[in-house]
């Protein structure tokens, strides 16, 4: 039988392979649109990439990007892309956003990742996030709402309205928006998403 790990993988093995084809996510193509044109040594850090769904499109864009994921899968289902743009600058690395220091970027997506962040980790974890943006970088991502139906589930950061905004006091939002929904995951489980949708900009 087996193990809770193993079982894991094999979830993420199937998200990966639902979601790696879809569209890039909506505050990823806001904060796109909000930069502009990369220049040449510009860099975009891809958070908890799974598949490489917003990462493939940072790249067709004309980012330098470093992927990273805790888990080696997800990096080698983004590497195996076939439509990886044959000049991609891309980066990856494996390893647990809470542990992992990255290089200041111009652009740090998250896309519904952030939340599956333990939260003894969080608060530190955010602040690395914040000071790594340079003067006039975005961030772009999800954080979970106290109504989500993941909060009790161990290793999971959930937070109120005004909680979710306070960790943005220190640059301008570009886009808040909170979302209430039943729904299904990609990996078929029922589900009650409560999240806020975030593109927000350090000022230069
Ligand atoms: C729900 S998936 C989202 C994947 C992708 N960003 C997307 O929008 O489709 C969350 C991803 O975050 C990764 N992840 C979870 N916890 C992580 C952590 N602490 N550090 C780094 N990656 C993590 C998972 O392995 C998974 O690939």
């Amino acid at each position: 039988m087996a193990d809770a790990s193993e079982r894991q993988l094999r979830d993420w093995a199937t998200y990966y392979a639902r979601t790696a084809e879809r569209a890039p996510r909506p505050t990823l193509l806001k904060a796109l649109d909000v930069l502009g044109p990369p220049a040449p040594d510009w860099l975009a850090v891809d958070l908890g990439c799974g598949g490489g769904r917003d990462t493939v499109e940072m790249l067709r864009r004309g980012w330098r990007v470093l992927a990273i994921d805790a888990e080696q899968s997800a990096i080698d289902s983004l590497r195996g892309r076939l439509d990886l743009p044959a000049d991609a600058r891309l980066d990856t690395l494996v390893g647990r956003f809470e542990t992992t220091i990255w290089p200041d970027a111009d652009l740090v997506n998250s896309s519904f990742a952030l939340p599956l962040c333990p939260p003894a980790d969080f608060d530190p974890m955010w602040r690395r996030l914040l000071e790594s943006l340079k003067p006039g970088g975005c961030f772009a991502g999800q954080l979970f709402g106290d109504r989500d139906s993941f909060r009790d589930r161990p290793g999971i950061t959930t937070m109120t309205r005004e909680e979710a905004r306070a960790r943005f006091d220190r640059l301008d939002i570009v886009l808040f928006e909170e979302e209430e929904t039943d729904a299904v995951t990609p990996r078929g489980t029922p589900k009650h998403w409560h999240l806020f949708h975030v593109v927000a900009r350090r000022p230069r």
